[in-house]
């Protein structure tokens, strides 16, 4: 076994009020083992005077592809000696990572945490391998403009979205038709209303991305589709039992700062209550749900005992993923998996 270590995204601790390496540290725990590393025994040190996330594995290129898709890891090091040896970080990314980044706007759920989320979600699920990157799907049932939904589509799976606010959706839609077009990228766009007994009962944005014309001429494109609608209708638009992945950051209940009023709509309890029967339902046995939420709004024992109810076993992450955004928000998150079946 060799020693590694990480060194934290810098913004990362602006993101998470200073725990970001504590937080770098239980993901990898997470993840590694999922990965069948063996024991990483990860640990927070600091190497002259800087914080470094330290875990140990005997397969290099796993552990580089790993720390690759990891939510903060900005450099890895193995140890030797008193010496850090850099080691490429290969980036399971199918698009340019500006897809993720490059959108502003209130309410946008940061990157690291998206991205932490959904790995911790993969890692529960039966097909961990996808934390290296390949064609899963992954649903986000509250997707905003879709931040998770652009993770996922750089790590090459397909995306499906819901969201109630039809303006999240739109904005979402003219934000991935120009930069569709600006990266040259060859691709397919409609966004329509879905009609049902010659009513519309919600609009729809289809779009599908190919790397290059010869992936198109191929076949070879990833989608990323999204309902305007509440988000217990998701059954009704994306194919039930079929995704590897849900994630979402759920709303935070408060109407202050970044936080926008309309999430008050419902009580963020009766949302989990009413949606979790269908969002289970989404999964693929073996799938696995992960969501984050302000502890404030709604306790870790409402959304495990949703899940419970829902036929999903709980991840025994426990709170090690707890963390304080500011004065009205202390995040944490659940993640559960739809037992694989006989
Ligand atoms: C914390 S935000 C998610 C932000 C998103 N991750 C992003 O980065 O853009 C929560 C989202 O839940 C949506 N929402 C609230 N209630 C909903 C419901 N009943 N059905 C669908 N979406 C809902 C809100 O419109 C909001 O976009």
């Amino acid at each position: 076994m060799s020693e590694y270590a990480l060194l934290v995204t810098p913004s990362a601790n602006r993101v998470y009020s200073g725990d970001a390496p504590r937080l770098l540290a239980a993901e990898l725990d997470v993840t590694a083992r999922a990965l069948g590393l063996g024991d990483p025994s990860v640990r927070v040190v600091q190497l002259a005077g800087i914080d470094h996330v330290v875990l140990r594995a005997d397969d290099e290129p796993r552990l580089a592809a790993l720390a690759g898709s990891a939510s903060a890891a900005y450099a890895l090091y193995a140890r030797e000696g008193d010496l850090l040896r850099p080691v490429p970080m290969p980036r399971p990314v199918a698009f340019t990572d500006d897809l993720v980044t490059i959108q502003k706007y209130t309410g946008k759920t940061n990157e690291q945490l998206t991205a932490l989320l959904t790995n911790v979600t993969i890692a529960a699920s039966a097909r961990p391998h996808l934390l290296l990157g390949g064609r899963g799907r992954l649903l986000d049932p509250v997707c905003g403009r879709g931040t998770t939904l652009n993770l996922a589509l750089l790590r090459g799976f397909d995306a499906f979205g819901v969201d109630v606010d039809r303006r999240d959706v739109e904005a979402y839609s003219t934000f991935l038709k120009t930069w569709a077009r600006t990266h040259r990228l060859p691709h397919t766009h409609s966004y329509a209303p879905v009609r049902r007994h010659k009513k519309t009962i919600a609009h729809r944005l289809d779009v599908e991305l190919f790397v290059d014309r010869a992936a198109q001429k191929a076949g070879r494109g990833q989608s990323v589709s999204v309902a305007v609608a509440d988000t217990t209708a998701a059954s009704q638009f994306f194919t039930v039992g079929s995704m590897d992945a849900i994630v979402g950051d759920l709303p935070y209940g408060v109407a202050h700062g970044s936080h926008r009023g309309h999430d008050l709509s419902r009580r963020a309890d009766e949302l989990v209550a009413d949606a979790m029967p269908s969002w289970a339902a989404m999964l693929r046995p073996g799938g696995a749900i992960g969501l984050s939420f302000n502890t404030k709004t709604l306790r870790r024992e409402q959304v495990e005992g949703q899940c419970i109810r829902a036929g999903l076993a709980v991840a025994p992450y426990g709170d090690v993923f707890e963390h304080r955004v500011d004065s009205s928000i202390t995040r944490d998150l659940v993640v559960a998996v739809r037992p694989a079946g006989p």
